[in-house]
């Protein structure tokens, strides 16, 4: 991946809403991929009952880290160069999300979360993440998540 550079876009930041980022061959500045990340969180809302929320928090915090919600960072868009597609390029840039919220986490972030694409789907349980619950396993999104403290 020396070739490329990554670039924090100006587009979306002035209404500081959500930072984009653009993957660029380094010497013809081709766009070869981008996405743009928000804060986020995982809360019962996100879940199909109250039971399945406490599930989730039982199998993850110990009793005394029990919150309402837990803060997360989420993939708004992501998208690679038809061009390049297939050539690990999505997965480089999901692992450089991965690190970049673990090693200067500044605020506290546990998950990332994307609305992912039905047919993206696999892409991104291939790259650890699970879905949240059942009840969007037919629509045409999907709300995936990733636990960063699966890899610290
Ligand atoms: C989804 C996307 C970002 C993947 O990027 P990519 O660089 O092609 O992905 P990778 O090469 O890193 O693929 C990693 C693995 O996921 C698999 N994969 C990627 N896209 C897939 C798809 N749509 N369906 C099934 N498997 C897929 C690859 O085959 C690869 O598997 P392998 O490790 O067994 O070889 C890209 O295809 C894309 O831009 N799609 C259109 C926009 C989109 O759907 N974005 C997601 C928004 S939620």
């Amino acid at each position: 991946m020396n070739d490329f550079i990554l670039n924090e876009s100006v587009l979306y930041r002035e209404s500081l809403l959500a930072v984009s980022y653009v993957f660029e061959q380094k010497f013809s500045k081709k766009t070869i991929a981008y996405f743009s990340l928000a804060n986020d969180r995982i809360s019962l809302t996100d879940f199909e009952s109250k039971t399945e929320f406490n599930r989730f928090r039982r199998h993850k915090f110990v009793n005394e880290k029990r919150l309402k919600s837990y803060p997360a960072v989420k993939i708004c868009r992501f998208a690679v160069d038809l061009s390049m597609k297939g050539h690990s390029i999505g997965t480089f840039l999901l692992n450089f999300i991965k690190s970049y919220f673990l090693d200067d986490n500044k605020t506290g972030c546990r998950f990332i979360t994307v609305d992912a694409y039905a047919a993206a789907v696999p892409f991104y349980i291939k790259n650890g993440f699970v879905a949240l619950t059942d009840e969007d396993k037919d629509s045409t999104t999907r709300l995936l998540y990733f636990d960063l403290n699966d890899i610290s």
